[in-house]
């Protein structure tokens, strides 16, 4: 570890405005170190500014940033980025073109004046660890995609950064190798120690890489949680849109007995668990996954009828929409056969029908679900 290691990163308020518009606003976020941090949200939300506030290279608005160490905390926002210790990664690779994959690594332990037989090994471990061995004497234009933001890595972590921070690193790649370079990434933070915090608006990657992730909004946080308290208990609907509750619906309450809450919306009779405080007679936001609305067949036992409208291939699964008899659509995913004009009957496990308060004023979006003749 160098001697600008921390055991704590706290961010304190930390906001950014431009032009009199809020680009992040109250930032509370305290990193440990080891940690796996991902910024998430849609894009435009301020997880650009955040990312580039704590390396320096936007001063905040408001607040302030603190790291701990053995001596005591230290405020570091006042530091110019070269004196935080920090690695950047970026979406566009930003290697030098005109120096091979070796001297793009090598320029930053040069620059800091180290011993030539240090910044041999140094860079060749580096090299090493993204497994860019065979492309070394290669200049950056020679490389795929992958290959070159592998050298954005390597160049990063070759200086040992206390903490390495990261703008959509995989944007630019095609699927497959965004995967692949998904594991990469996980595997050097892990194997080297590093403390990262990872920006992306894909919520399958910041999922499968964070230890936790902070849901950004409007420049505001939204929630800040493990990928599972995430997944499984969002803490508005905005974040449950976000994270993959495409079935987001306005209801009335029409029963409430503890956490446990029965809504009607048209013909529509559902039983959800409410979130948060909700009584008889409120609007409310009813949200559930694809994956938990269960397909009967049309004579099953009680359920709410539907129509299939379209039915997509997605491996094992069908990815289905179907519409209710008073217009409602519907997303779900089955192993079922379903075709369009399938009649079948739709139960929710009211554990997984999560019920949100709307805010005055507030309204869903109507569902973007084509209609097609059946
Ligand atoms: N340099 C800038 N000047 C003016 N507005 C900016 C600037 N950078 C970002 N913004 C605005 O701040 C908001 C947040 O931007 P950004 O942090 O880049 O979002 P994200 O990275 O989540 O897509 C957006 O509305 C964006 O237009
Ligand atoms: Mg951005």
């Amino acid at each position: 570890m160098t001697e600008r290691s921390f055991t704590e990163l706290r961010l304190d308020g930390v906001g950014r405005r431009f032009a009199g518009k809020d680009a992040l606003v109250d930032l509370d976020l305290t990193i440990r170190a080891g940690e796996f941090i991902a910024l998430l949200g849609p894009s435009g939300c301020g997880k650009s500014t955040a990312l580039n506030c704590l390396a320096g290279l936007l001063p905040l608005t408001t607040g302030s940033i603190w790291q701990r160490g053995p001596e005591g905390e230290r405020r570091i926002d006042t530091l110019p980025p070269e004196k935080r210790g920090f690695g950047m990664v970026f979406q566009s690779y930003a290697l030098f073109p005109h120096m091979s994959v070796r001297r793009n690594v090598a320029f930053g332990l040069q620059m800091r004046r180290l011993p030539r037989a240090e910044v041999v090994r140094r860079t060749a471990e580096a090299i090493s660890l993204v497994q860019l061995d065979e492309h070394a004497s290669k200049l950056p234009g020679q490389l795929s995609g992958g290959q070159q933001q592998r050298v954005a890595i390597a160049r990063a972590v070759v200086l040992e950064p206390s903490l390495v921070l990261m703008d959509e690193p995989l944007s630019n790649l095609d699927a497959k190798l965004r995967l692949e370079m998904r594991s990469e990434i996980r595997r050097l933070h892990q194997s080297l120690g590093l403390t990262t915090v990872y920006v992306t608006h894909d919520q399958e990657e910041a999922l499968s890489l964070a230890d936790r992730l902070v849901v950004l909004r409007e420049g505001r946080v939204q929630q800040i949680g493990t990928s599972e308290e995430l997944h499984t208990r969002p803490s508005n609907w905005h974040v449950a849109d976000f994270m993959g509750f495409r079935n987001i619906m306005e209801v009335d309450v029409t029963h409430v007995s503890g956490t446990e809450v029965a809504v009607a919306a048209g013909e529509l009779r559902l039983r959800g668990t409410a979130t948060a405080d909700v009584s008889v007679g409120d609007r409310v936001v009813a949200a559930v996954r694809p994956e938990d609305v269960l397909v009967g067949t049309a004579d099953g036992p009680d359920g709410t009828p539907a129509t299939v409208e379209v039915a997509g291939y997605q491996g094992r699964e069908l990815a289905v929409e179907v519409r209710t008899s008073d217009g409602r659509a519907l997303h779900l995913r089955t192993e079922q056969r379903l075709a369009p004009g399938d009649a079948v009957t739709l139960t929710i496990d009211p554990q997984r029908l999560l019920i949100y308060p709307l805010a005055a004023g507030e309204h869903v979006p109507e569902p973007l679900v084509a209609a097609v003749p059946s």
